[in-house]
């Protein structure tokens, strides 16, 4: 079973209105928003490559770590500190947009039902990232390291798994030594590639994912923090000195926020603050609530042809190919992985048998949405039809998740909503224009580069410009077709837009 409509709720209204006021300045296309996933892949190469850089200078050892940090940090400032500077702004970025993602697909509803994998393997991330960047800290062994190092060791000794406290060695020079050093920089080395793994994982059920923003945007990010790099170096605090307690230290609120509250609260209420909010995340998506679940796309054998169409644009990686199990004339069929499909129909637009017109096996597809099968939809679409009046008649094809079509039904526009746009095969497109008294088809959906189901708005521009089967026969009038994508916050713009569709329609009618 999958879901329905996310419900409106205050913050999407908010987040569409902010990433409309992003669209406006940056485009669709280099929209940070739409990419935070992509972007925050983009600074973990760049945490990389840079910290492969100072790697190469950076010597472990009590008396050695901090000058040789210094080192590259003043003696080759124009390298050495700028590639300090943005490993460690790039590793800012990174928790800022990786923030900015799970708030997002939290907005959106994106982590429940099948969804639940990627939200479910996206909180270990999170764990892994704090820790590789406070182990990063721990590294310079300047004050600030004294400091977290202790704070960390007393927080980990509330916890009964070490035989004694590990605190108590580092009170001193003499309970002290290198191994520290060695341990922190192998696992500053390891903890990146376990992220990595994860990042791997993360991403597994998804079908083409978006692992790069757009270079544009790449570069713009690289740019801003080379600025910042040359602007404010990173720079080190005082060299550690156990004897002395470390006193006015900054703290990269970005990573390290958790040490203030250490310094308020005791070990015991922040280790149940960071536990309980993670299994909090990783429960999330099996909370009860009030979205309707619908179920899963289903295979009608008689139907399928075996031609992997729908394998091609599920976005879930939801449908695989089997041999054949029925004796007809095929190698493979269509199966769909039920705890996979969110539900989005867009295989039953990819489907050849999805079709107004009645075939052998009458109006049945290879591949169907149970809650809105083929059949189904042609009824439904063909009483739409039948009520139209008037000129400029026109059948509007949308999405649920989008602006709500209901406002814009009239004697002259028919309306159809399905769960993603995607899902509206072709022929019906010609259908509507062929067969019916319509003059024209409107499609609309989620905004550009923001398809609820990921994929959805892609694969429709596809179709329509035949690059994608099942293409837009050649023969249909371009012109009496129109595409205008819009969010549930643009539904004045998409009134204006079917209007101005409307009016090109009686002027081409008057040629
Ligand atoms: C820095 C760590 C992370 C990276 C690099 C990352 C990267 C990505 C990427 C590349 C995608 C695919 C985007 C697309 O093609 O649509 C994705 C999707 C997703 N991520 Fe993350 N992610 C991270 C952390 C998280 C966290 C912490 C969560 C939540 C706990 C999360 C939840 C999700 C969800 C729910 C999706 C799927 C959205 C959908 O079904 O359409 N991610 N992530
Ligand atoms: S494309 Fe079909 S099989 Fe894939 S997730 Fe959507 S409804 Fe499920
Ligand atoms: S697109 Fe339709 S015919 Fe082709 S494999 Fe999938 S279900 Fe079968």
């Amino acid at each position: 079973m999958a879901i329905s409509n996310p419900t409106e709720s205050f913050a999407h209204r908010t987040l569409l209105r902010f990433e409309g006021i992003l669209n406006r300045i940056f485009g669709n296309d280099l929209n940070p928003f739409y990419c935070l996933g992509a972007l925050g892949l983009f600074f973990f190469w760049v945490v990389t490559v840079s910290g492969v850089y100072i790697y190469a200078f950076y010597k472990t050892g009590m008396d050695v770590s901090y000058s040789s940090v210094e080192y590259y940090t003043h003696e080759q400032w124009y390298l050495g500190g700028i590639m300090r500077s943005l490993h460690r702004y790039a590793s800012g970025a990174l928790v800022v947009v990786m923030v900015l993602h799970l708030l997002r697909e939290f907005i959106l509803g994106r982590y429940r039902g099948a969804r639940w994998f990627t939200w479910f393997t996206g909180v270990p991330l999170i764990w892994l990232i704090f820790a590789a960047g406070i182990n990063g800290y721990w590294m310079v062994w300047d004050t600030l390291a004294q400091y977290t190092t202790i704070a960390s060791m007393e927080w980990f000794d509330w916890l009964p798994i070490f035989p004694e406290p590990m605190s108590g060695y580092f009170v001193s020079r003499e309970g002290f030594n290198d191994r520290f050093f060695s341990l922190v920089s192998f696992t500053h080395v390891t903890i990146p590639l376990v992220i990595l793994f994860f990042i791997w994982v993360h991403i597994l059920r998804l079908s083409y994912p978006v692992v790069n923003p757009k270079r544009r945007l790449a570069l713009g990010m690289l740019l801003a923090l080379l600025i910042l790099s040359l602007l404010k170096p990173a720079l080190s605090q005082g060299p550690a000195d156990l004897g002395i307690e470390p006193s006015r230290l900054g703290i990269d609120w970005f990573y390290l926020f958790i040490y203030p509250l250490l310094d308020v609260w005791s070990p015991g209420p922040v280790w149940a603050l960071v536990i309980g909010f993670s299994l909090l995340l990783c429960v999330l998506p099996w909370i009860p609530s009030r979205h309707k679940q619908i179920p899963v796309a289903e295979v009608n054998l008689e139907a399928c042809s075996g031609c992997r169409l729908c394998v091609a644009d599920c976005p879930y990686e939801a449908v695989v190919m089997k041999p054949r199990t029925d004796g007809m004339n095929f190698l493979e069929e269509a199966v769909v992985v039920a705890d996979r499909c969110v539900s989005c129909g867009i295989c039953v637009g990819a489907c050849p048998s999805s079709t107004p017109y009645r075939s052998k096996t009458g109006y049945v597809s290879g591949i169907e949405m149970p809650s809105l099968p083929i059949s189904g939809f042609r009824t439904t679409m063909v009483k739409e039809l039948a009520r139209l009046q008037g000129n400029a008649r026109v059948i509007v094809f949308g999405c649920d998740h989008a602006a709500n079509l209901d406002n814009l039904r009239g004697d002259g526009v028919a309306v159809l909503s399905l769960p993603c746009t995607a899902m509206l095969p072709s022929s019906f497109i010609e259908y509507a224009l062929r067969e019916s008294q319509v003059e024209g088809v409107f499609i609309t959906g989620c905004r550009e580069n923001d398809c609820y189901y990921r994929m959805g708005g892609q694969w429709v521009e596809q179709r329509l410009a035949a690059k994608r089967e099942p293409r837009l026969r050649r023969r249909t009038e371009r012109d009496r077709i129109e595409q205008f994508w819009a969010s549930s916050a643009d539904s004045k713009e998409l009134a204006v837009e079917l209007e101005k569709f409307r009016t090109s329609l009686r002027e081409f009618n008057q040629r």
